[in-house]
């Protein structure tokens, strides 16, 4: 883009930018938050330059609005398999519609977040962008495709938009924690600042012979100032298994001592604490195999990773992790200081709140699904919820933030009907939506379906149900366990059975609530959905799938799915 380009933009310095304000919209396609914090962020810090901002959910935005807008910023996750966020599915039918415009007069770039563990890395931000630019748009910066830990990337990309907006302007230092810090909290706590939460009780949920381990923990928030609201999540750093780094420095022969820099301004770790902290060690990626071919010049590896060999890489890599590549290649004798920043920074994990603040001040519960497998010989562990399970004890702490979600809300109005949609560990947020909606003597109607395998040792929270569900606070509740008996019965089997009812209840203007397993769960629920509509409601097919996307897009249908 030249200067030319930007003569719209006008003049950089902020005391000219008041005369002629640069008018830029920053514009967010975000599923749990990620997206939608990094745009606010960006938004504040646009304004305190003396750009004039409109940030907007690409769910509210009148896509028409499009053609008048001179600077846009694209924020927007990919999430699963290549697919957009609940949120930005409106906006992305529009721009491949018949009614994209024309847009020749737009200067813009975009930020994807993903997760490059995934085939389709980034996908929707590929997406938008490549058709931005096919409507005539001009790119201001390259798009940049921001992993797990998107912190120093963004900020980078953020800091070159910005010297493009202001080209006079000398070298604008943008520092991570700025763009990434929610702002308005009064908590001095953030993801880049997470604080030490000490833990008061951890236990498992699931009885004796259960396929399932599922642990209860409460932590402490004393002294933290940290606020959440029910449906926001807490992300915790975990530490990666002390026995898996111990193996890993001897079969690289590090230096447990050596020490290791750890992150832009230059702090160093010794190797053993950096393995354990700071680095991801328990995926492999195939943006990282490329790296660690390319660094090690390994001629088995570079080989692996060479066009053509995509399919080959992706067996290797699945179910596989450092220790198995190391292993398999005999990657020893590697310089670690320099090997280690090929690592993801370790990310950290996101678990629904279960507890409402309002009921329990200074505390957040968390329900943490234990996974254990067994796949290439090797038994594998979650990182995060096996230290939960095996390492972490009360009296011990967890390094914790706030994930706000905006986009897992209850209702404004309590009055309200909602719909809970809950099986395993997804019925995590709606114990903090019913204890919420308990202490506030909120009015509405709600319905819990939740499903897991056994009655007798799965029934998460099973005595708080029965409570609410007595004392009136919970109006109904469906349970669907899949192995007591010889047919499989779900949950969007009991939404099914009670069709008539669910349809009254979206007539109401009651939101559904679908949290859990993404992949078949949440999938079949929503063609559930779709089924119930259009038979209740006697619609046609696409008639039935407009209902539930003006749902979705009155917030009236939300999704906090993994
Ligand atoms: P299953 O393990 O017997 O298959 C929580 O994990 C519950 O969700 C379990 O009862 C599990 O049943 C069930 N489940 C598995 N697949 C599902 C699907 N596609 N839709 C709804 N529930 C599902």
């Amino acid at each position: 883009v030249s200067t030319a380009d930007l003569a719209a933009v006008g003049s950089p310095s902020a005391s000219e930018n008041e005369a002629h304000p640069v008018e830029i919209t920053v514009l967010f396609g975000s599923q749990t938050g990620n997206c939608q914090e990094l745009a606010a962020g960006m938004s504040r810090q646009l304004e305190e330059r003396g750009f004039k901002v409109a940030l907007t959910s690409m769910n509210d935005f009148k896509a028409n609005a499009l053609k008048k807008i001179q600077n846009l910023l694209v924020v927007v996750s990919t999430q699963g398999e290549g697919d957009p966020p609940d949120t930005a599915i409106q906006f992305k039918e529009f721009l491949y519609g018949r009614r994209a415009p024309k847009l020749e007069n737009l200067n813009y770039s975009v930020l994807a977040l993903g997760d490059s563990s995934y085939e389709l890395f980034c996908e929707t931000g590929k997406q938008f962008d490549e058709r931005l630019a096919e409507l005539g748009a001009t790119r201001l910066t390259n798009r940049i495709d921001c992993d797990l830990d998107y912190d120093d990337p963004a900020a980078e990309w953020f800091e070159e938009v910005l010297s493009k907006f202001a080209e006079s302007q000398v070298s604008v230092q943008v520092q991570p924690d700025a763009i990434v810090s929610g702002g308005t909290e009064a908590s001095a706590f953030s993801r880049t600042n997470p604080f030490d939460a000490e833990i008061f009780e951890s236990m498992n949920l699931n009885g004796r012979g259960s396929n399932k381990e599922t642990y209860h923990m409460e932590l402490s928030l004393e002294g933290s100032n940290i606020h959440y609201e029910p449906g926001d999540s807490i992300g915790i750093y975990p530490e990666n298994d002390p026995n898996i780094v111990d193996l890993l420095i001897e079969e690289t022969g590090w230096d447990p001592n050596g020490l290791i820099p750890i992150n832009k301004k230059g702090e160093e770790v010794p190797l053993q604490e950096a393995l354990r902290n700071n680095f991801e060690i328990t995926v492999l990626t195939k943006p990282l195999l490329q790296k660690i071919a390319a660094f090690t010049q390994n001629p088995e590896l570079q080989h692996l990773v060479e066009p053509g060999n995509e399919a080959a890489v992706t067996e290797y890599i699945h179910g596989r992790d450092l220790l198995d590549l190391v292993h398999d290649y005999s990657l020893t004798g590697l310089p670690a200081s320099e090997f280690l920043p090929l690592l993801r920074k370790m990310p950290p994990r996101l678990y629904s709140v279960a507890s409402s603040l309002k009921a329990n001040p200074d505390e957040v519960h968390l329900t943490v699904g234990t996974v254990r497998y067994e796949t290439h010989g090797r038994e594998r562990n979650g990182v995060c919820s096996v230290q939960c399970a095996d390492r972490k004890n009360p009296g011990e702490t967890l390094s914790i933030y706030v994930h706000k979600n905006p986009n897992f809300k209850l209702p404004e109005d309590s009055s309200k009907p909602i719909i809970m949609i809950g099986p395993g560990t997804g019925i995590a947020p709606f114990r903090s939506f019913v204890e919420e909606r308990e202490v506030t003597e909120a009015e509405g109607k709600s319905w819990l379906f939740f499903g897991d395998q056994h009655f007798v040792t799965d029934f998460l929270y099973q005595t708080d149900w029965q409570r609410w569900l007595k004392d009136g606070v919970l109006t109904k509740m469906d349970v669907a366990f899949s192995r007591d008996r010889a047919e499989k019965v779900y949950v969007q089997h009991r939404m099914l059975e009670h069709s008539k009812e669910l349809y009254q209840w979206l007539v109401e203007g009651a939101t559904v609530y679908v949290c859990g397993d993404e992949k078949n769960m949440a999938s079949d629920v929503h063609d559930t959905l779709l089924t119930i509509i259009e038979r209740e409601g006697s619609f046609s097919t696409e008639e039935a799938h407009a209902y539930l996307a003006k749902m979705q897009q009155e917030k009236r249908y939300q999704r906090d799915v993994y």
